[in-house]
């Protein structure tokens, strides 16, 4: 090529998520079995099955004409409305502040590079890191984050945050995932109030991704950004990827809150809508299926069967890995993850389901690959399961996600025993001794 094609900071670009998967596969190849993907947030890729009654409201919806139109840019009327009616608060936001995107991931994207290069947004550690790395790739140098602190349930450290805020007149945002991808964690109503009290003070807009919002557990309630934004300019982050669940229909939305407020953050919204515009609008069928979803007499039942099931998950591989000193697991209170604390993880190897695996494992791990992602490698080459290392997250705390979503309650079972005999065989001598 007569210039160089490569961004200078491509190499911020990364999904752990996903490309934990591509070894996965090869190790598959390799090693002649199937493994176990514990790795993706996808309940149908994990076996749910999607009830007839749901697919006979997309054919119903496939078979009008509107279904194969486009649709206003900001998103079709009757779904806009829907969300505004059920989700959002209409003192603070109007059928105009309701936005779809192609699944929240190309609204995350279309949020973080649409704000000046010089300006950060300050997100969570760990994080989903697609929120991380669209934060990164629009500074053109790594993200700025907060801690959550596994020691307080996972709850961000708000002293941090104001800090952080406090002494670097570059942020003007803060992220909440609030219920919490990876770490199952639904904060405190308080936590959040202090978040909220923070962008007052310094002047800076709140991004709350609440993709999760359905997703609690038995007697734990989320707190809505709504709830308690008060005055402060604010976006909450939602889609159908998790509670319906539908992530194949890439669709997702935000909802802003006081646009009114300040006249530069709306000026940003309106940028973001016409960078929206460029694609003319997004995919037209899940937004017109929407309503008939959540709205169907089916749905509560349905959803709550599901959340009953994780929950039932969480219980028993809280109780699992109770008996293990090498790990610390906090209880989730919502989302369908299961984050494992990796205590004073050391590297080291497990034996490998046959040569060319062990030799493949060999190729990939060194000096520079962290802790928590050789854990993750060598068992996948040992028990065949695909997890996804916290350091993946943006994280520094060492450890792995692994889902709740897991149909078959025996394969269950199996898969944590065998995480077990992975963990017992990686540490030399057992923690505590
Ligand atoms: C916290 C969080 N936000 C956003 C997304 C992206 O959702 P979508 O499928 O709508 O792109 C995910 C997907 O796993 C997520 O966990």
């Amino acid at each position: 090529m007569r210039q160089n094609l490569l961004r200078a900071d491509s190499a911020l670009l990364s999904y752990p998520i996903r490309e934990v998967v591509e070894i996965g596969k090869q190790l598959e190849t390799l090693g002649e079995f199937n493994m176990i993907w514990e790795n993706i947030g996808d309940p149908v890729a994990a076996g749910e099955t999607v009830p007839g009654w749901m697919h006979d409201v997309v054919q119903s919806q496939v078979a009008t004409d509107q279904s194969f139109a486009y649709t206003e840019t900001r998103g079709a009327s009757a779904a806009r409305q829907y969300v505004l009616d059920h989700f959002s608060d209409k003192k603070k936001c109007t059928l105009n502040d309701i936005l779809f995107f192609n699944g929240l991931g190309e609204a995350i994207n279309k949020v973080m590079n649409n704000l000046p290069k010089e300006t950060r947004v300050l997100v969570p550690s760990p994080t989903y890191p697609s929120h991380a790395t669209a934060e990164s790739m629009h500074a053109g140098c790594s993200f700025i984050s907060y801690s959550l602190d596994p020691e307080n349930d996972w709850e961000p450290d708000v002293t941090e945050i104001e800090n952080k805020v406090k002494y670097n007149d570059n942020v003007v945002a803060i992220l909440v995932i609030n219920p919490n991808n990876p770490t199952g964690s639904v904060y405190k109503r308080e936590t959040l109030e202090k978040i909220v009290a923070i962008a007052k003070k310094y002047d800076c807009f709140l991004i709350f991704d609440e993709i999760y919002h359905h997703m609690t557990f038995d007697g734990v309630k989320t707190t809505l950004l709504h709830e308690i934004i008060d005055e402060v300019p604010g976006i909450s982050m939602k889609g159908i990827s998790k509670d319906i669940p539908w992530p194949g229909s890439r669709c997702g939305w935000i909802e802003v809150y006081n646009a009114e407020n300040d006249a530069n953050f709306k000026g940003f919204i309106e940028i973001v809508l016409l960078t929206k515009m460029l694609e003319v609008c997004s995919t037209t069928l899940p937004q017109i299926v929407l309503p008939h979803l959540y709205d169907h007499p089916n749905y509560p039942a349905y959803l709550q069967g599901r959340i009953e099931k994780y929950q039932r998950r969480a219980d028993e591989a809280c109780v699992f890995f109770a008996d293990f000193p090498e790990v610390r697991v906090n209880k989730p209170k919502g989302v369908f993850y299961l984050v494992v604390e990796l205590l004073a993880c050391p590297k080291n190897t497990l034996e490998s389901i046959n040569k060319e695996v062990r030799l493949f494992l060999d190729k990939i791990e060194n000096d520079n690959t962290p802790e928590d992602f050789q854990f993750a490698y060598e068992l996948m080459g040992s028990q065949g399961i695909c997890v996804v290392p916290l350091t993946g997250f943006g994280s520094t705390v060492r450890g792995f996600r692994m889902t709740l979503l897991q149909e078959d309650d025996a394969l269950f079972s199996e898969t944590l025993k065998r995480i077990g005999e992975a963990i017992k065989a990686y540490y030399p001598v057992e923690i505590g001794t």
